[in-house]
């Protein structure tokens, strides 16, 4: 097992474990139709369809072109439409116009689907022990692992913009744990930083590098709903004295009240879930927010959101799994369910937000060839999440990961653990 690993797993042969990560993506999509899968509700969403398509052209076109003797493609022309973003490729397919094809059909998809698992199933027992297959395979199982969840957000705001597509669900409110909030102090340290080269790993959490930390405190709990409300009552949307400029005109624009799929109801706010609309539970992490909103709220409450060092340091001086990942429904956070002695549920359930640009590690070396494009070119505007949420497959995640979004994107499952400085 990779020593940074979160969680652990059975030692499977390569081709066991492909087809297992490959049949996940269709075990999520069960219970969604083809018209589920084919709409596309913003352009930063993309259809299931086209998930469960790209990461298969992703072993197609990295994989069996270049080590499949006389490899025939199943369709040439999906190298355009279902190449996301790498320019080294060629042309493609406009991302918000996504949702537009129609064709091929989802069967189509899942042929496509098949053709590739059966060649890549038949090069690993051909070629098994070739380490640089092995590492794109690996690659492409970890990418398809990252559309997983992508998959689940996107379907999850699809569904949120049709009134019908949900059931009028409401369930009593669960309460957790009664666990008491508090900050766990660190003191100063020269901490190591990042992924070393035994395990996989992304280029982008690499170097493993010194960080000095000055002291700081972490909250042990992540933001509650509870205290979200508090906010709210605050005037916390309507008052610009702890919003960033950038986030106030965000706030502003999109008119932000409340975090993503909360509505206001006659008995109180709820939240959308996959089962339907429920009474918000106030003792489970606050989710779907963006930067802005957690940065606004932790200057309201006299605190700050930690840095992804500050974080990875914590995290690791812990070592223990208190979330819950995607294998584990339902497919949102739950409060705590136990008394725990340090951090709470910091893997896992929400991911939470950092006050790190994305921006590379001292010696940070992109891959070589189109998939160097594969996170290098992000590292402007946007910030870093750490610890995967509850729809993020668990094997994905590790200490080292990081997740990247733009400061105004809230459609993940996002939430905030707060830090705040010691006086010197
Ligand atoms: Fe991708």
């Amino acid at each position: 097992m990779h020593q940074d690993s979160l969680t652990s797993q059975e030692s499977q042969s390569p081709d066991a474990h492909f087809l297992g990560i490959r049949q996940r993506s269709l075990d999520l999509i069960e219970g969604f139709s083809a018209e589920d899968l084919q709409i596309q509700s913003m352009p930063d969403a993309s259809p299931g369809k086209w998930h469960l398509a790209h990461t298969t052209w992703f072993f197609d076109h990295f994989i069996l072109r270049s080590h499949q003797h006389n490899y025939r493609p199943f369709d040439n022309r999906f190298d355009y439409l279902f190449n996301s973003y790498y320019d080294a490729v060629g042309s493609r397919h406009a991302r918000p116009e996504r949702g537009l094809l129609s064709r091929p059909s989802l069967q189509q998809v899942l042929d496509y689907r098949n053709q590739v698992d059966l060649a890549i199933t038949e090069l690993l027992e051909k070629h098994g022990d070739n380490s640089a297959l092995q590492t794109l395979v690996v690659t492409g199982l970890h990418h398809e692992m990252q559309h997983q969840e992508l998959m689940l957000t996107d379907l999850k705001h699809a569904l949120s913009r049709n009134i019908f597509a949900l059931p009028e669900h409401k369930a009593s409110a669960r309460n957790g744990a009664t666990i008491e909030s508090r900050f766990i102090r660190y003191y100063e340290s020269i901490t190591r930083i990042g992924a070393n080269d035994e395990g996989f790993s992304y280029d982008c959490e690499k170097p493993k590098h010194r960080v000095f930390l000055e002291p700081y405190e972490l909250r042990n709990t992540l933001i509650t709903n509870r205290e979200w409300l508090q906010f709210m009552a605050d005037e916390g949307y309507q008052n610009p004295t702890w919003w960033l400029s950038d986030g106030w005109f965000y706030c502003q624009k999109a008119q932000w009240r409340a975090p993503l799929y909360w509505r206001e109801h006659q008995d109180g706010w709820e939240e959308m879930t996959f089962e339907g609309y429920q009474p918000v539970v106030l003792d489970a992490p606050v989710c779907h927010i963006s930067y802005y909103e957690a940065d606004a709220f932790c200057r309201w409450a006299g605190w700050r959101l930690p840095t992804e060092y500050e974080w990875e340091h914590s995290v690791r001086s812990a070592g223990k799994s208190h979330g819950h990942f995607a294998e584990q429904t339902p497919w949102h956070p739950q409060p705590p369910t136990s008394e725990t002695e340090g951090l709470c549920q910091a893997q896992g359930t929400v991911w939470e937000w950092t006050s790190s640009a994305f921006s590379p590690y001292p010696g940070f070396q992109p891959l070589q060839g189109a998939l160097g494009e594969y996170n290098g070119k992000f590292m402007a505007n946007q910030f870093v999440l750490k610890g995967g949420s509850c729809a993020t497959p668990a094997e994905q995640m590790r200490f080292s990961y990081r997740n990247f979004f733009h400061p105004y994107q809230r459609w993940q499952f996002s939430g905030v653990r707060p830090a705040r400085n010691i006086d010197l």
